[in-house]
């Protein structure tokens, strides 16, 4: 919590390393593309690499991301949050991470997503199945950031990746819940056990890249994922042990998140109208890419901290973070 006010504006290279880093986790070639101008305002900015990736392309005005998705219907994926950079006006220019409305007020996501972020960097937008049109847009009261967030770099096969990826926003006013909105349940440890099993159907959603480099895409999409065992994602051509208990995989070749989708959620419909929340998109080498599957925030692992935060925001005792 010391972090984005106590540094100075940063330099080029930093954000350099920054992008470099986020084109590792996120396994894409366009972030590594070398046309990285150095007059942009962009070393003036702080933020977690989604963040700067976003406010850079749209700097730059760079005409301007799911794997294998179709658009969701209307009416259904309700929770899906926009995260999307307070300065810039289009939601679709603004959009830089997925999120999950999990209370009236709190919306769940990625740590890498909110990393370095202040309140006033950020814009929550919710029951937007089409980032182009009006949603309910909230401006931002505190992000919680988990306190052991960070970059793991020592696994050489699934390079540098977040572990510990979750974090929490909360908006000064709530989300009017509508036909069009509504908040999404955690999923239990109990339940969980019965979908952990190889190829049971999850759903992905976001309005991220639909290829690796690919835009933003305007309207959600969403793609049903096979769950993925632990001990099959932890093999050498997969992510060779980086897996650890607070992460879950699903995903299979052409059917994943991307780019853009981070923070949004992995869920599972046990019955008609009865979503709950199961993961948090997180990393992956690439997307869609034969044994690298998507990497997903284990909501399980994080339920005890989710729930002490969204009661106790103040309390770092209870809700220790970043
Ligand atoms: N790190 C990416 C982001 O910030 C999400 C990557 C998900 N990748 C995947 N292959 N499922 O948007």
């Amino acid at each position: 919590m010391t972090k984005p006010d106590m540094i100075p504006a940063r330099g080029h290279a930093s954000i350099a390393r920054r992008i470099g880093r986020l084109a590792l986790v996120c396994g894409t070639t366009l972030l590594t593309h070398p046309a990285y101008s150095d007059e942009l305002a962009a070393d003036q900015l702080k933020g977690s690499a989604p963040y700067i990736e976003t406010a850079r392309r749209y700097l730059q005005s760079a005409k301007q991301k799911i794997i294998g998705g179709h658009p969701v219907s209307p009416g259904t994926h309700k929770w899906q949050t926009s995260l999307q950079i307070s300065w810039i006006p289009s939601g679709v220019d603004a959009h830089f991470c997925g999120g999950s409305l999990i209370a009236p007020n709190w919306i769940l996501t990625a740590g890498h997503c909110m990393e370095d972020l202040k309140a006033t960097d950020v814009r929550a937008v919710a029951g937007p199945l089409d980032l182009g049109k009006s949603a309910q847009a909230r401006s931002v009261r505190r992000i919680i950031v988990h306190e052991k967030y960070a970059t793991d770099n020592s696994n050489v096969v699934a390079g540098p990746h977040p572990v510990n990826d979750v974090a929490l926003v909360q908006v000064f006013k709530p989300f009017e819940m509508n036909a069009q909105l509504q908040q999404i349940p955690l999923i239990d440890t109990a339940l969980e056990a019965t979908i952990a099993q190889p190829n049971h159907e999850l759903t992905a959603s976001g309005f991220g890249a639909t290829k690796v480099g690919g835009k933003v895409v305007a309207g959600l999409l969403s793609v049903d994922v096979p769950f993925v065992s632990r001990e099959t994602c932890n093999r050498p051509q997969s992510y060779d042990q980086a897996i650890t208990d607070g992460m879950i995989c699903a995903g299979e070749v052409k059917k994943d998140s991307c780019q853009g989708d981070s923070g949004g959620p992995l869920t599972y419909h046990p019955l008609k109208d009865d979503v709950v929340q199961v993961g948090i998109v997180g990393w992956g080498d690439k997307c869609g890419v034969q044994n690298k599957y998507g990497v997903y925030t284990r909501v399980t692992a994080y339920r005890d901290w989710i729930m002490a935060c969204m009661a106790s925001p103040d309390d770092l005792a209870k809700c220790p973070r970043k």
